[in-house]
Parts: C-alpha cells; sequence; structure tokens
C-alpha cells in the first residue's frame, strides 16, 4: 500500500493549521486583557521563542523519526524500557478530551456565523443576554451546531492525511489569512489602533506576577499544539529528508503573528466601537458583536467574516487534535480509516453533549463539582497538566533518551551552530521550566 505524503508545503500549513486556532482568536486577547497586555505578550513572545520553538522541534523529531502514531513512535525510538517509554504515546488522549469542548465552542461560532448575517446587539448588556441565553437554555441550537461540527471533522479525517487534512488545511488556512488581514488592514485606518498597539506593547512590569508568567508558558503549548501528539502525528507523514527546524520555524513564525494581527485588529475594534480590552472569554462573543453593531451594515459584514475565520482556525485545529487517537487506532488495532475516524468523532460528539449540558439551566446543577463544570474541569485538566506534562515527557525523550548521536545526525545539519545551545536548552532549563509550571498551576504551589 502508497502511504499518504504530506508534501511541504501541506505539512507546514497542516502543522500551522493545528496552531491556529481558537487558542490565537479567542483565547489570547483575552488572556492578554486579563493579564493586563505588554508586559504579558512580552512574556508570552518570549516563551513561545525560546521554550515553544525548542519543543516544536523535539516533537518533530519524534514524529519524523519514529513515522507511526504516537504510542508506536515512542515505543519503537526508545533504545531500553520500550514498554514503558509507549506510555508517552497516550498523551494523544489529551486531543480527544479538549475536542469535547472545543467542538462546542466551534458549534457556538457556527451559530454566530448565521445569527450575524441580520442581528447584532445593540450594547454590551444586550449581547451579554443573548450569549447567556444561548449559554444557559439553548440546549438544542447548540446540539445542532456541535454535531454539524462533528459531521465536518468527522468526514474530513475519512478521507485521510492527502485528501482530507491536506486539503482542508490548503483551503481553509488561505480563506482565514485572508480575512484577517483584509480586517486588519482595516483596522490600521482607525483612529485607535495606536492605542492598541499601545496596549499590546507597552509594558507595565507592575502587572507581571508569576501567574502571568504561567499562564503565559501554558497558552504558549495550547496555542502552538504542543503536548499532546498533534504535531508528531502530521510529522510522521512528512516526506523524508525535510527541514524540521524551518518547517518548526515557520509554524512557530505563522502563529505567533496570526494571534498578533488578530490581538491588534480586535482591541482596534474594541477602542473605536465598544468598551475597551473586555477581560474574560466573553470578549469575542459578547464585546466584539456589540462593537461591530455600532458599524451598522459593514458591521454585519465584518462579524460573518470574523466568525467564518475563527471557525475555519477550529476546525483545521480540531481535525488535529483527533487525528493522533485515529492513527493510534489504525496502527495499533488496525482499524480501517473510516471505523477509527467514526468512532473517535462519536466519543467527542457523546461527551460534548455532557459539555453542553454542563452550561444549561436544570442539569447543570449536576455536572458541577469542586467549583468547576464538567466543560471547565475538561479545559484544564488537559491545558493545565496533560500538555505540560506531554511537553516535559518528550523534553526527556529527546534530550535522554534518544541517542544524542541521532538527534544529531536528524538536526545538526538545519541547526548548525545552534545544536547544542538548543540541546541545552532541552535537557536542562526546558525540563525544570515546565516541573515548576505544571505545579504552578495545579495550585500546588
Ligand atoms: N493550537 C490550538 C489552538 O490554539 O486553538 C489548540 C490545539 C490544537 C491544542 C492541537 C493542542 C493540539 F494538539
Amino acid at each position: 500500500m502508497k502511504i499518504a505524503r504530506f508534501s511541504r508545503i501541506g505539512f507546514i500549513l497542516a502543522a500551522a493549521g493545528s496552531a491556529v486556532g481558537l487558542g490565537n482568536i479567542w483565547k489570547f486577547p483575552y488572556i492578554t486583557g486579563e493579564y493586563g497586555g505588554g508586559a504579558f505578550v512580552l512574556v508570552y513572545l518570549l516563551t513561545v521563542l525560546l521554550v515553544g520553538f525548542s519543543i516544536m522541534i523535539a516533537e518533530m523529531l519524534i514524529g519524523y523519526l519514529g513515522r507511526k502514531d504516537t504510542v508506536s513512535s515512542f515505543e519503537e525510538l526508545a533504545p531500553t524500557y520500550k514498554d514503558l517509554w509507549k506510555f508517552g504515546g497516550f498523551q494523544a488522549m489529551a486531543g480527544l478530551l479538549i475536542m469535547i469542548f472545543y467542538s462546542v465552542v466551534i458549534g457556538w461560532i457556527f451559530n454566530y456565523i448565521i445569527t450575524s448575517l441580520e442581528y447584532l446587539p445593540a450594547n454590551v448588556k444586550e449581547a451579554e443576554t443573548t450569549f447567556n441565553l444561548m449559554l444557559q437554555s439553548d440546549f438544542f441550537t447548540q446540539l445542532f451546531y456541535h454535531t454539524l461540527s462533528f459531521v465536518i471533522i468527522t468526514y474530513t479525517l475519512t478521507k485521510g492525511i492527502k485528501a482530507g487534512i491536506e486539503k482542508i488545511n490548503l483551503v481553509l488556512m488561505p480563506a482565514l489569512m485572508i480575512i484577517l488581514s483584509g480586517m486588519f488592514i482595516y483596522s490600521l485606518s482607525l483612529d485607535a489602533f495606536p492605542k492598541a498597539v499601545e496596549f499590546m506593547f507597552a509594558a507595565d512590569w507592575s502587572k507581571l506576577n508569576s501567574e502571568a508568567f504561567v499562564i503565559a508558558v501554558g497558552h504558549a503549548f495550547f496555542t502552538l499544539s504542543l503536548g499532546m501528539g498533534a504535531i508528531m502525528t502530521y510529522a510522521a507523514s512528512m516526506e523524508k529528508g525535510s527541514n524540521i527546524v524551518k518547517s518548526a520555524f515557520w509554524v512557530v513564525f505563522l502563529d505567533t503573528s496570526i494571534a498578533i494581527v488578530a490581538g491588534l485588529m480586535l482591541f482596534t475594534f474594541l477602542y473605536q466601537y465598544g468598551s475597551g480590552p473586555a477581560k474574560g472569554p466573553g470578549l469575542v462573543f459578547i464585546s466584539l458583536p456589540a462593537a461591530f453593531y455600532e458599524m451598522g451594515i459593514l458591521g454585519n459584514i465584518f462579524a460573518v467574516l470574523f466568525f467564518l475565520a475563527l471557525a475555519f482556525a477550529g476546525l483545521t485545529s480540531a481535525v488535529s487534535l483527533t487525528e493522533p487517537m485515529v492513527q493510534y487506532f489504525m496502527d495499533r488495532f488496525a482499524f480501517s480509516r473510516v471505523k477509527a475516524s467514526v468512532l473517535m468523532g462519536l466519543f467527542f460528539w457523546f461527551f460534548g453533549i455532557f459539555a453542553i449540558l454542563s452550561n444549561i439551566d436544570g442539569t447543570k446543577e449536576y455536572l458541577f463539582w469542586g467549583g468547576k463544570s464538567f466543560f471547565d474541569w475538561i479545559d484544564y485538566i488537559t491545558a493545565a497538566i496533560m500538555l505540560p506534562a506531554g511537553g516535559f515527557i518528550m523534553a526527556i525523550f529527546v534530550g535522554y533518551v534518544l541517542e544524542k548521536s541521532r538527534v544529531e545526525a536528524a538536526l545538526k545539519p538545519f541547526l548548525k551552530w545552534a545544536f547544542e545551545p538548543w540541546y541545552f536548552f532541552l535537557r536542562y532549563i526546558i525540563p525544570i521550566a515546565m516541573f515548576v509550571v505544571m505545579l504552578n498551576l495545579m495550585g500546588v504551589l
């Protein structure tokens, strides 16, 4: 059987499609608002550059050398203790867990694309009521769009690497970039643009506490799709002889630029027409629609385009969140691609229903423990614990377990003089940093 592989540009777009997601356009702007702007952005940028880029190279390397699903790749590459190391690959389960809420949020976005065609809330208060109405009492709308999201994602996965994953990214990624660039260029013409620049880049160090630092590191993992084998699984289908370092650079570069462009554009709109940078997850579902309302019919057009771009970003990431487990069942249990995709899809579809119910009045009481809803627990367990743990395992694996000669042979031609500093970083700095972050996020420190 001929094995399907990504083309070079297909791989970069697919890995960037995985990275650029709800994290960039929904989460990054609101946590930037929450943690006070400039200083937080600088720490996030440094983290992406120093920690994120290094682990991106390590994760791609494991996939590229292993050539299989995450579990088999770890198992095959470990020189000793194969049975133990294969558990490193089970981090792929985090993707399916993330999908439980990710698909529901993509569903909200679908709903906003349709409603924004003719309706925008007249002010923040009304926007809040509209959002909460959907969230807390409209079970069937959420179920309908969550199901639509499940169908699109599962269908794409059944088509495989080339005709499914590469294709959806080749279409949706350029579309996303065109929409965002267009809106960004428009925002350049608004008076409030310099204010947005100042908010995002003027560092007020007094606002930077250790929590902001920890959040920046956690977000760097989430936004770069690191720590759960998505990038690893895609890298297993990279062409032989690919330049891993260059690919990693492009993914990090695209992900970071899109986060910054989206942030600048959103804050410009919010300063110009709205109530300034809002805090909290409601930013794009509450404050932004109310700002668009002030722009009249152009606001409707912008709102539809914006939510379309957000849906595109979300779908390409969702595919990458599910693919590792699809690949796992294909490689380890000889499932057909269709069977594996449908089963994985049904998994997140089914549990997604509970994520919806955990916000609905009347059922949410039963899905709430220890101060968090089921929805929030899944977010917390995956982002706060599983991804940093996955990153930690990968750094240890490439830094200490894989033979240095192998790592060197694969990377030195591309990293050149930077190989030794990178290797040092991976072995000493990153494991310590990840450990501290993990303890912090779990509230242990
Ligand atoms: N990077 C995606 C985002 O920013 O929304 C989310 C994500 C995708 C996280 C794939 C982890 C992953 F493996």
